[in-house]
C-alpha cells in the first residue's frame, strides 16, 4: 500500500490506462451495464429454449439448474439498470426471439448440441466479463465484484455442458464456431444499441 502514492489512484480508475477518447468514464460503465443485462437476457431465453424442447429428458434438471442462476444474473442486472438509470439495449425484443431460437433449435438436435451451445456461449461471455473486470477500476469495486462472481458461474456452465457431452455434438467445430460469431455480434451491437 506504501509506496505507490504518485498515480495509483489514476491507473486503477475504470478504463484506464486505456480509456477510449470518445467514452467518458461513465459512459463506459452505462455501455458494460447495457451489454451486460442484454447477454443475461439472451442466456435467460437461451436456457428457455433448450428448457421448452429438453426439458423433461434426462438432462432437464441440469439445464434448469443454469437457468435459474441465469435469473439470478439478469435481476441484478435489471437492478444496475434501473438504479444507475442506464437506456437498456434496444435490441431486447431481438434477443427475445433469437435467444429462444438459438436455444430451441440446438436442442432440437439433441442434447449433445444444446450443451455445445452452452460451451459456445459461455467461453464467449467469460472473455467478455474478463475484459470488464480489467477495465473497471476501484470506484466500480463493487460491480468488478458481481461481474466477477457470474463469470465463474458462467464458466460452471461450461464446464457442466462439456462433462455432459458436448464436444460430441454433430459437427461441433462448425457449430461452435457459428454460435460463438453469433455471440460476439450480439455483444457488438447490445453495447451500442
Ligand atoms: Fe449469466
Ligand atoms: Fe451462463
Amino acid at each position: 500500500m506504501t509506496g505507490q502514492s504518485k498515480s495509483s489512484d489514476e491507473s486503477e480508475r475504470t478504463g484506464e490506462p486505456r480509456l477510449p477518447g470518445d467514452l467518458r468514464r461513465e459512459d463506459l460503465v452505462a455501455r458494460m451495464i447495457r451489454v451486460d443485462q442484454a447477454g443475461e437476457y439472451g442466456a435467460r431465453r437461451i436456457y428457455e429454449g433448450q428448457l421448452a424442447v429438453l426439458g423433461r429428458g434426462p438432462s432437464g434438471p441440469t439445464i434448469r439448474k443454469m437457468y435459474e442462476q441465469e435469473l439470478v444474473h439478469l435481476e441484478a442486472f435489471d437492478e444496475l439498470i434501473a438504479a444507475r438509470r442506464v437506456r437498456p439495449t434496444a435490441l431486447q425484443p431481438l434477443w427475445h426471439v433469437a435467444g429462444f431460437a438459438l436455444g430451441a433449435a440446438t436442442a432440437l438436435m439433441g442434447e449433445k448440441a444444446a450443451m455445445a451451445c452452452t460451451v459456445a456461449v459461455e467461453e464467449v461471455i467469460d472473455a467478455h466479463y474478463a475484459g470488464q473486470v480489467e477495465a473497471l477500476g476501484e470506484e466500480e469495486a463493487a460491480l468488478k465484484e458481481t461481474i466477477e462472481s457470474f463469470r465463474a458461474e458462467e464458466l460452471e456452465h461450461r464446464d457442466t455442458a462439456l462433462a455432459a457431452g458436448a464436444e460430441q455434438a454433430p459437427a461441433y467445430p462448425l457449430l461452435s464456431g457459428a454460435i460463438k460469431a453469433g455471440s460476439r455480434l450480439a455483444i457488438w451491437l447490445s453495447t451500442r444499441i
